[in-house]
């Protein structure tokens, strides 16, 4: 068997593209939505990701509204930029950039945006939101899981899930959202016992533990569906080259799984096409309008 091979690409592309669709009807009444993004030091990763961010926010008809500063840049410095954000009708959506300096307390700075423009759904507000299951803001990486999931297993309810990786980012938001879609869900850790046991019961794998390659072909159930957050820079198969591989070995996870995601080329690009879809959500929350279905 020969696992379908999940495009993130082309998944990303078409939600931008609605996306684009739904801020061109606001813009005939005279609304343009506007994201912030905040991007502190010159972390090279960041600096590409942010680059990217920009691109595709104005290619979807928004407003990019960017602050670049630098690493010496002081907390009181960036919670009072937060707060003009949060002050501005302009902005819809405040996205600051993690990881922080050191000398910044991330978690200070990430619950002093307002939750309505909180586009990456991580304020405690809207992490409640999520798991008493009001409407909310839902952090991308993980809806871009879910979605691409249900590209191929358009109904969850009752399947066995498990996600591997406990963080607050992927792990934790992503097994929320696939309860809410009515799965049987598992999340698994470095301090699980018998792990490759605990993913042989999965119909669904979601894999979010930053280790290339961990997740071997032989723990994966024959048909599932495996979704693969790793993004992990190894050595390449030439020397002083370098290559992307998931948390998952792709070549054995091919002959066993019912379908799966590439890296690259899988989740990667469904994080931006989610975060335009939250700044388009929170632009119309904002202003009482209804939300459109993308
Ligand atoms: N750094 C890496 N991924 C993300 C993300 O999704 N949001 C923010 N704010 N920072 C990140």
């Amino acid at each position: 068997m020969t696992a379908i091979r999940i495009d993130g690409a082309t998944e990303a592309a078409r939600l931008r593209g609605r996306v684009a669709e739904e801020v061109a009807r606001l813009a005939s009444a005279g609304i343009q939505p506007g994201l912030a993004v905040v991007l502190v030091g010159d972390d090279p990763a960041s600096g590409v990701y942010v680059g990217s961010k920009k691109r595709l926010t104005v290619e979807v008809g928004m407003r990019s509204i960017d602050h670049v500063l630098p690493a010496s840049t002081g907390e009181r410095e960036l919670l009072d930029l937060v707060a003009a954000l949060n002050a501005d009708p302009e902005v819809d959506g405040i996205l600051v950039q993690l990881p922080l300096p050191a000398h910044i307390d991330a978690a200070k700075v990430l619950v002093a945006i307002d939750p309505d423009k909180d586009v990456d759904g991580f304020h405690p507000v809207n992490v409640g939101r999520l798991a008493t299951g009001m409407p909310s803001l839902v952090p991308c990486t993980p809806q871009g899981c879910v979605r691409l999931a249900k590209t191929v297993l358009p109904d969850l309810a009752g399947l066995e899930a498990v996600v591997v990786g406990r963080s607050n980012i992927v792990g934790k938001p992503v097994a929320q959202l696939l309860l809410a879609e009515s799965a049987t869900v598992t999340i698994a850790h470095s301090r699980t016992r018998d792990l490759p046991e605990v993913c042989r019961r999965a119909d669904i794998l979601v894999a979010a533990v930053g280790r290339p390659e961990m997740i071997r072909g032989e723990w994966i159930r024959p048909g599932a569906v495996v979704i693969d957050v790793g993004i992990n820079r190894v050595a390449g198969r030439e020397p002083g080259k370098t290559r992307l591989v998931g948390d998952v070995a792709y070549a054995e996870a091919v002959a066993v799984a019912g379908a799966i995601t590439p890296v690259p080329g899988g989740v990667g690009p469904m994080t931006i096409a989610c975060l335009l879809a939250n700044a388009l959500q929170a632009a119309c929350a904002r202003r009482g309008l209804p939300l459109p279905a993308l």
